[in-house]
């Protein structure tokens, strides 16, 4: 069963007759990767809060905060198709229609720090302390027991478990895996910019990001050939980052990780594209 709450008051009124509840926010124009996220949620709990909010705070002047698609009854058709496999689930969705019905009542700035500044946060100024405002503002009217993001905007991932920890928020975040589509590009709304031919082009990213674990092999000892492999790669500006960081802190130095993600942004025209990959080193 699926319920739509368009405004505050309703999402309000329904909150209090739940006890525990899963939730996983998106920006809407749903694909696999999403509804993995919700799939996962309904194994964990009768009752999932799923939001659909574009979010004006976390666009950069210059991005595409209007032209983001916004395909709602698509949306609730594919969340429907998901509820419809997990025998006695209810999804509630929250759809606001305004920015106003997320954050009347509400004027605060969420920021962390440490770990905002780099990678996304040193192209796309600002935009972390977008995405901490309003998924704190998400969790403070939801009040989930978990809520659920995906591994594809890693350092999202982080950003929001940093936030939780450092807002005290009785909350546990869980990173799913990265969704691809069956010739390994990982699923994105923004996808649907790319030609034919720029999506056979992207497959490169995971070869790339394949082929450094691959150098890696496990073994510490072998990080220095990565970097030399990864640099032979910079030569191609289109990457805004190839790099190898500690899992958890998003630090360069590995010294004492036993765990490495390779993140990856390449640009594709002026759809800028995230990967990434978990690697184990001993
Ligand atoms: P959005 O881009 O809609 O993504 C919603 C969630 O789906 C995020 O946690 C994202 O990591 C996850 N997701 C997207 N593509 C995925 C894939 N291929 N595999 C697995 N998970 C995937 O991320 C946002 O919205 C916003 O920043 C938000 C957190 C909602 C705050 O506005």
């Amino acid at each position: 069963m699926i319920q739509v709450c368009r405004t505050q008051e309703e999402l309000h009124k329904t909150r209090q007759a739940h006890g525990h509840v899963g939730f996983v926010p998106t920006m809407g124009n749903l694909h696999q990767g999403h509804i993995s996220l919700l799939s996962q949620a309904l194994s964990d709990f009768d009752i999932v809060y799923f939001s659909i909010f574009v979010n004006p705070k976390q666009f950069g002047p210059t991005e595409d905060f209007d032209k983001y698609p916004r395909t709602l009854q698509n949306d609730l058709d594919l969340i429907e198709a998901e509820v419809k496999k997990h025998t006695h689930k209810q999804v509630v969705v929250f759809a606001p229609q305004t920015p106003d019905e997320v954050y009347h009542g509400f004027s605060k700035t969420i920021k962390v720090t440490g770990i905002t500044e780099i990678l996304e946060g040193s192209i796309r100024p600002g935009h972390f302390d977008g995405v901490t405002t309003v998924v704190y503002r998400l969790f403070d009217l939801v009040k989930p027991t978990k809520a659920y993001f995906g591994l594809k905007d890693y350092q999202q991932w982080a950003v929001i478990k940093k936030m939780v920890q450092q807002e005290k928020l009785d909350i546990e975040i869980v990173g799913m895996p990265i969704k691809r589509s069956t010739e390994g590009l990982a699923l994105s709304s923004r996808n649907q910019y790319l030609s034919d031919k720029q999506k056979q082009d992207a497959l490169m990213i995971i070869n790339t990001l394949n082929e450094i674990k691959k150098i890696i092999a496990g073994k510490k000892a072998n990080l220095a050939l990565a970097q030399d492999y990864i640099r032979t790669k910079l030569e191609d500006k289109n990457w805004d980052y190839l790099t190898m960081r500690d899992y958890l802190s998003l630090s360069e130095d590995l010294k004492s990780s036993q765990q490495i993600t390779i993140l990856a942004v390449y640009r594709m025209g002026t759809t800028r594209l995230l990967d990434n990959i978990q690697v184990e080193i001993q």
